[in-house]
């Protein structure tokens, strides 16, 4: 059994715990179902409809648990679906429902704190080639240019607790490089996809000082708080027993066990089909 009317966390796998944990941290009155598809997982180098199509199969699946609020905490999902799910899918599936994505929040952030105005990405081929954060970070701040590095060997390097050994390291400063090359002033860089907060001191060591690494946990979080505040119709609907569960579309026991690269709680998953 699960608690009805939980917050609904998505990811293409587990790298969204990253997210989960810091929402636990700064929210930690609701309930929360996460779900990985890690089954088909990686979503970053998936095309834009299977994105859009899987990400709308979990969405329905976590309304149909009783959550009126789903949280894309993949990047990917939040570049490539969120935005036709939010406008023609929700009116029809459940139109007092919402579903929220993690791009939004942090280009609000980015534009704060950049004085260069220019800023780096790092996420998923999927993420970059859907252009997603320049766009969202130049509605609000056409001032700002965006340069982007995709990253396809990172989401596996952490995986794998690859990312410490020389290979690893060999692969995270070449993207680095790639990134600064293209701009040498970029002085506030995004870490754009789940797995990279795990990266964040391995990253760093390749910079130049003074350049920022924004992970996406604590402004997500806080941006939820913030809109739940300005929601209370949403907020009374939610439940608050400071519950946590888990669901995913592959083996439970691999994911139980790579939880721990990811969050410092076990975790005891459920199998799901979507
Ligand atoms: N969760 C994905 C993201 O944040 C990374 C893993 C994947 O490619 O599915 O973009």
């Amino acid at each position: 059994m699960h608690s009805k009317f939980s917050i609904g966390v998505f990811d293409s796998g587990i790298g969204g715990l990253t997210v989960l944990s810091e929402l636990k941290k700064h929210l930690p009155q609701y309930d929360y179902i996460y779900l990985g598809d890690n089954a088909r997982t990686p979503y970053g180098t998936r095309s834009f409809e299977v994105v859009y199509e899987y990400t709308l199969q979990a969405v329905k699946k976590l309304f149909d648990m009783g959550c009126p609020l789903v949280l894309l905490a993949c990047n990917t999902a939040s570049a490539k679906a969120l935005r036709s799910i939010q406008q023609n899918d929700l009116p029809q599936l459940a139109p007092n429902n919402r579903v929220l994505g993690v791009i939004r929040p942090t280009t609000e952030y980015v534009g704060e704190i950049t004085q260069t105005k220019k800023v780096g990405v790092f996420a998923t081929s999927g993420t970059v080639k859907s252009d997603s954060y320049k766009i969202e970070i130049n509605k609000f701040h056409p001032e700002i240019n965006v340069h982007q590095e995709p990253c396809p060997l990172w989401v596996p390097l952490v995986e794998n607790n690859e990312y410490a050994t020389d290979g690893g390291q060999y692969f995270i400063k070449q993207h680095v490089n790639n990134l600064l090359a293209q701009c040498a002033d970029i002085d506030a860089i995004i870490l754009g996809c789940t797995h990279y907060p795990i990266l964040q001191n391995e990253i760093q060591k390749f910079l130049p000082s003074g350049v920022n690494l924004i992970t996406q946990g604590e402004i997500v979080a806080n941006s939820l708080k913030d809109y739940l505040q300005r929601h209370p119709e949403m907020e009374s609907r939610l439940s608050k027993n400071s519950m946590l569960e888990f669901y995913t579309t592959e083996d439970p026991s691999s994911f139980d066990e790579k939880a721990n690269i990811f969050v410092d709680f076990s975790i005891q998953s459920k199998k799901i089909t979507l």
